[in-house]
Order: C-alpha cells, then structure tokens, then sequence
C-alpha cells in the first residue's frame, strides 16, 4: 500500500476507557485510550457519566491525530463501537436526564421478572431472557423508581449512540446494538411494539437502525476541532462491542467464533441465522452486517478481576500474572470472579465473588494464579453452555487487552479443550472492528474483505488431561452452587 492509501479511525467507547484505533486496511497504525471510571453508588449499581466519554474520546482522538502528524490528512472516516445495552436516557434537549445505567448493573432483576410475565415468549423474539444488563428492564426501573426523570425521556441511546449524537449531531444505532436492548425483533431486524410496551418505552424514543457500513452522519464543527480532526469526515455506524470485536477478526460467516477478554468476557459465534438457545444464557443477536447473526456467551467479569485484584494489591497486572507463574496450584484457593454478580451461564445479579480454601501458607502467588484461573474458568463454562454448536468452529481466536497473557490463553485453552489462537492487532480488537466497518462503508474495502481472517501469530492447543485443573473446575462450580443461596435477598 501506497501511503496516499486513506486511514479510518475506530473509536471504541469501553467500560474501562475509550479506545481509539488509527488503521490502514486491516493493519493498526496507532492506537491510543483515554481511561473512564465507573461509579457504583449502591450494590449492584453500575453507572457512567456521558460527559466523561466525550472528554475521553476527544482526548484519545487528539493523541492519535499527534502520533500521525502529517498523515493525520489522510483520515477518511470514522467507525464507532462501545461498550452494549447502557441507557442513555435524553429530554426534549438531547441532554442526559442521568448518568448512564451501564450493561453490569443489576438493579434491575425484579423488573426482568415482571417483563417474563408480561410476554413469556420475549427470550424467543428478543434473543435471550430478560436479564438486568439489558436496556428494557432498566426503563422499566426507571419508570418504577424515578418516574419524574422517567416522563421526562424523549430519546434512549446506547453509549456508543451517544458519542455518536456529540460527533455528528443524529440520532442512530446499529442493528448489533440494537439487538442488545431487548426491544428488537431479532429474527426481523426491526423494533418491537411489543417489547417496548411491557418496559414502558415509547417506540419514538428509538434511533433509526443501520448496517455498521452504513453512513449515519458528518463530525461536527465542535466535535472536529475537540478531536483535532477535519469537519465533515463521515461517521459509520459501526457496532455493539461483541458484533465488532467480530469485524476486526473476520467473524461475520458461519463457524468463526472468538474469545474476548475485555472488562467482560465474551465467546462469540457467528451462526448462519437466527439461532436461539436461551435455556443457557446463551444470547442469539443480530450482527451489524445485515443478514447476520451470532451465538455468544457474556460473563459479566471478564479479565476485569485481574485489573481489580491488582490494584488491591498495589501492582500492575503483568505482576500480578508473574506472580501467579510460581503458585503452589494445588494448594491455591478457589475464587469465585462474580464481582458484578453474572449473566452466562447463571443469569444472577445477587451473587458476589469469593476466596475459598485460604490457609496460613496462602501468598500472593497462590490468590494471584485463582484469580486467572477464575477467568479461564468462566470461559470453560461458556464453551459447556454452547454444547455441540461450539465443534463448528475450528478454532477461536482471542481479542481484547487480556490477550496479553498467553499464561491465560493457555489456561483458556485447557480449561474450554478449543485451540486458541493470537493474532497482532488483537488487543485493538472492537476499535479496529469499527475502523475496518467504516472503510468498507466509505467504499475503501470491498464488505466480503471484512470477512478476512488475521494471520494467527500465536496458537494455544488444549493440553493433555490436566488432573489437578479438572478437578479445580469442579469444585469451583460446587462453590458457585453452594454460595448462591446465601447471596439471594432476604
Ligand atoms: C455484551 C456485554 C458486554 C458489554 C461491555 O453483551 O454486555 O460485553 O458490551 O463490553
């Protein structure tokens, strides 16, 4: 490629910081990101605040737009992806009523009870059971609990919506996220009268919805100069994380399927249709390519309880994974990772996590390694709740920052008996995706390239029969079994 070749940012709105991506092609320029907090003012609370992803979108976009210097000229387009299922509630004004209710806060569980009672065939239309993560419920909540704010809605967006809303003034979505709010016909591509009307929703409070190729608007003045950007690049719709972290490793046809290790944890696959299997938690979506759909599994804690337990302990992750390398592993504790409760395979919002088994000897290797264990675990009881439609895919591929850790991998591997493999530009993941929707959607890639698959520069086989780890997993599902009563509320 000829350096006049045009370059496409892909903004990735995450739970833990925005990320920006600068590609050329399918190759990563630069990448920046600019971190985020997330407030939890009660148990079970998970909340952002709007204003905080424009100030860390434009922060991150000036630092790329810097790192290319002259070549910035060369930006053709924008490509937006984020973090699912947040409600965005906004008045008459377009201005946030609260700040966001995120995809891991639970508050919402009565409220899903009430939606399967109002219309038991919602998981079949809507693609999974209703589950507090989703946007219905907490309109439902917000109804039921802070019904002035409530009257005063005229628009629901996702997160990545409503950066969009701040860079090219519309109001849209993709079908990928649009599939995670539990208001769309996944089968049909389109809204649901009504889904909306059992969770208190008006349908006019929807954004039209789009293919992630899909042009929805033009950067603003405002915006453009906030991000150090040309006025006027065309903005793509892009898609939820799950849908691009998809685009970025070619899994938009049947039988490709990844990993991501990310704030949550996914296992995704991409299936020939609408495929619903709700009786395990398993999501069947829309993708944001038309005519597509996927299977994935979402574990709420992710690689995120490596993040959390390391700042406990006052190092970075990449120590505490050093740590974890020279464990007693038979003697290390069991750990629960539910720190936000879990969606797959439990779909509970009441458990927490735990440290079980701790004795005098127990160091920090010891918690450290339970504590990557705990991770690989979560993925070994996605891949069960697949069962057979798991064997389609030959492989999976991992995406997302935690991929790091090929110790994790391995685990990964092990644990799910699937071959894992890395390739570069893997940590840049959902960014990278939204970039690539974005130069197919600007004509700069033909859509079937989007389907090219990365060169793996790592594989990961499942190791021989692993004593020790099997039985490990047993009994960390025995404790999940035996603490879930005890979280329940009174
Ligand atoms: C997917 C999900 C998470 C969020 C945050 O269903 O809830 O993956 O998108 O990454």
């Amino acid at each position: 490629m000829t350096n006049s070749q045009p370059l496409f940012i892909g903004i990735d709105l995450g739970s833990s910081a925005v990320k920006v991506t600068v590609a050329q092609g399918h190759t990563v320029l630069v990448r920046s990101s600019s971190d985020l907090t997330i407030q939890s003012p009660h148990s079970g609370w998970s909340e952002q605040d709007p204003h905080e992803w424009i100030a860390a979108a434009a922060d991150a976009c000036r630092r790329v737009v810097e790192q290319l210097g002259s070549n910035a000229n060369r930006i053709a387009g924008i490509g937006l992806s984020g973090q699912m299922h947040g409600a965005t509630i906004l008045d008459a004004d377009r201005q946030p009523l609260r700040p966001c209710i995120l995809w891991n806060d639970n508050r919402s569980a009565p409220q899903c009870q009430t939606l399967e009672e109002r219309f038991p065939a919602l998981a079949m239309r809507a693609g999974i059971r209703p589950m507090p993560g989703f946007t219905a419920p907490k309109i439902l909540w917000l109804a039921e609990n802070e019904p002035e704010r409530h009257r005063r809605i005229r628009h629901v967006l996702l997160p990545k919506d409503y950066l969009g809303l701040w860079l090219h003034g519309g109001l849209a979505t993709d079908r990928s996220d649009a599939a995670g709010t539990l208001w769309l016909d996944e089968a049909k591509g389109e809204w649901d009268r009504d889904l909306c009307e059992i969770s208190a929703t008006d349908p006019a409070w929807l954004p039209p919805v789009f293919s992630g190729t899909e042009a929805v608007g033009a950067l603003r003045h405002e915006a453009a100069s906030a991000c150090g950007l040309k006025p006027g690049l065309p903005v793509f719709a892009g898609g939820g994380d799950a849908a691009a972290g998809a685009v970025s490793i070619g899994a938009i046809q049947p039988g490709r399927g990844f990993v991501s290790l990310g704030t949550s944890g996914q296992l995704f696959l991409c299936t020939d249709k609408y495929r619903p299997n709700p009786g395990r938690m398993v999501h069947a979506f829309a993708h944001t390519l038309r005519a597509r759909h996927y299977q994935m599994a979402c574990m709420l804690n992710g690689a995120r309880p490596l993040a959390w337990y390391a700042d406990i302990l006052g190092c970075s992750v990449a120590d505490l994974l050093g740590a974890a390398s020279r464990a007693d592993r038979a003697r290390a504790p069991i750990f629960l990772p539910y720190l936000t409760g879990e969606r797959s395979p439990h779909a509970d919002p009441y458990i927490r996590g735990a440290f079980f088994g701790l004795e005098d000897a127990t160091s920090r290797a010891e918690t450290a390694y339970s504590v990557m264990e705990a991770t690989a675990f979560t993925f070994a009881d996605a891949a069960e709740s697949f069962g057979r439609t798991l064997d389609s895919a030959p492989h999976l591929l991992a995406v997302g920052g935690g991929t790091r850790s090929q110790a994790l991998l391995q685990l990964i591997a092990d644990t799910t008996g699937r071959r894992i493999g890395r390739s570069d530009g893997a940590e840049a993941g959902p960014a990278l995706g939204a970039a690539l929707l974005a130069a197919a959607g600007a004509g700069a890639m033909a859509e079937t390239e989007l389907a090219r698959s990365p060169d793996v520069t790592l594989w990961l086989e499942p190791g021989a029969e692993d004593a020790l780890l099997r039985s490990r997993l047993s009994r960390y599902r025995a404790l999940y079994e035996a603490l879930r009563p005890l979280n329940l509320p009174d």
